[in-house]
């Protein structure tokens, strides 16, 4: 069986694709590879609230059964106008950020309670509680929001 010259390059393009294929699934895989640990210690899934809103406000409950109810915690918020990063440091004091990764747009839906960091699993970059980058590649800090808490719901304002 004769084979054009047409024919000898398309098959040898298409035999170079499946041998390159394994090291650029693997290229791929390892770029999604879910690190979410690092110098500063590991990280587990933060836990989640469902939020109203009212305007460009989310707000959520922080009484006694809520996930932040104790200083030292952390969660993401989930509402119909996003998600944010909610942290409860010391008394009265809670922290907001945006949930977005600033390196490649993943969600951070993890927090190292060791360290007080978010984490994203995308990559392992990390974030302090007021957002600035603490391990890349991350490059830049997440979004602050401000928050205002009156009684037991706290108002973020996004
Ligand atoms: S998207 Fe890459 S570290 Fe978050």
């Amino acid at each position: 069986m004769k084979v054009s010259r047409r024919n000898f390059f398309i098959k040898a393009i298409q035999g170079g694709a499946i041998l390159t294929m394994p090291s650029i699934l693997g290229s791929f895989l390892e770029s999604c590879n879910s690190n979410i640990t690092g110098p500063a210690g590991s990280a587990a899934g933060l836990a989640t609230i469902s939020g109203t809103t009212s305007g460009s406000n989310i707000i959520i409950s922080v009484d006694s059964s809520s996930p932040i109810a104790k200083t030292g915690t952390a969660a993401l918020v989930n509402s119909s106008i996003g998600a944010v990063l909610v942290d409860h440091p010391s008394t009265n004091v809670y922290n907001a950020l945006s949930s977005i990764c600033t390196h490649q747009g993943c969600q951070i839906g993890n927090y190292d309670t060791g360290s007080n960091q978010f984490v994203c699993a995308c990559h392992g970059s990390r974030f302090d509680v007021n957002g600035n980058v603490t391990q890349g590649p991350a490059g830049a800090p997440l979004q602050k929001y401000s928050t205002s808490l009156s009684g037991t719901q706290l108002v973020i304002k996004v």
